[in-house]
């Protein structure tokens, strides 16, 4: 029997408070939960031979474990929405430094309209890019862009 190989493998990260997507401020984040949008995801992928490996976590320290064992793994990208650790984390910061591989920053809101402590990321100049304001579709627009960098 002929095993299919797998395809390079895509790294969804997400911080704290994003597995409350869908209940939590819709005006600002939409109404699609976490599970939802990694389905969508799931299919998208699938059509560009990724495979995805999802990842949420409230804790920092837990956050920071996966990446390190990410690192162990050969990843061909990373996708992260750090969620409230983008303008905090200079351990996460360090943790993504360790990687080589392309790293895009996604955030639902446009946080550049925000509250000013909002307008800092810790991620800014490590980050490959970064789609900031595009809602739920903005991990799309990422998984686009890591496929087409792992094509270049
Ligand atoms: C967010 C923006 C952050 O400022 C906030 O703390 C979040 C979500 C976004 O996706 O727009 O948790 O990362």
């Amino acid at each position: 029997m002929q095993t299919k190989e797998a395809g390079p493998r895509v790294h969804v990260i997400n911080g704290p408070n994003l597995n409350m997507l869908g209940k939590r401020e819709p005006h600002l984040y939409g109404s699609l939960g976490l599970d939802e949008i990694n389905r969508g995801l799931g299919t998208a992928a699938k059509a560009l031979g990724l495979e995805l490996d999802f990842f949420q976590s409230n804790h920092e320290g837990v956050i920071l474990d996966r990446i390190h064992k990410i690192f162990e793994e050969n990843p061909a990208g990373i996708i992260i929405n750090p969620g409230a650790l983008t303008h905090t984390s200079v351990a996460l910061r360090d943790a993504l430094l360790l990687l080589s591989c392309p790293i895009v920053e996604v955030h639902l809101s446009n946080i550049h309209k925000r509250e000013p402590f909002r307008h800092t990321s810790f991620l800014a100049d490590i980050a490959t890019g970064h789609v900031i304001g595009f809602g739920h579709y903005g991990y799309q627009m990422a998984l686009a862009a890591v496929h087409q960098l792992l094509k270049a």
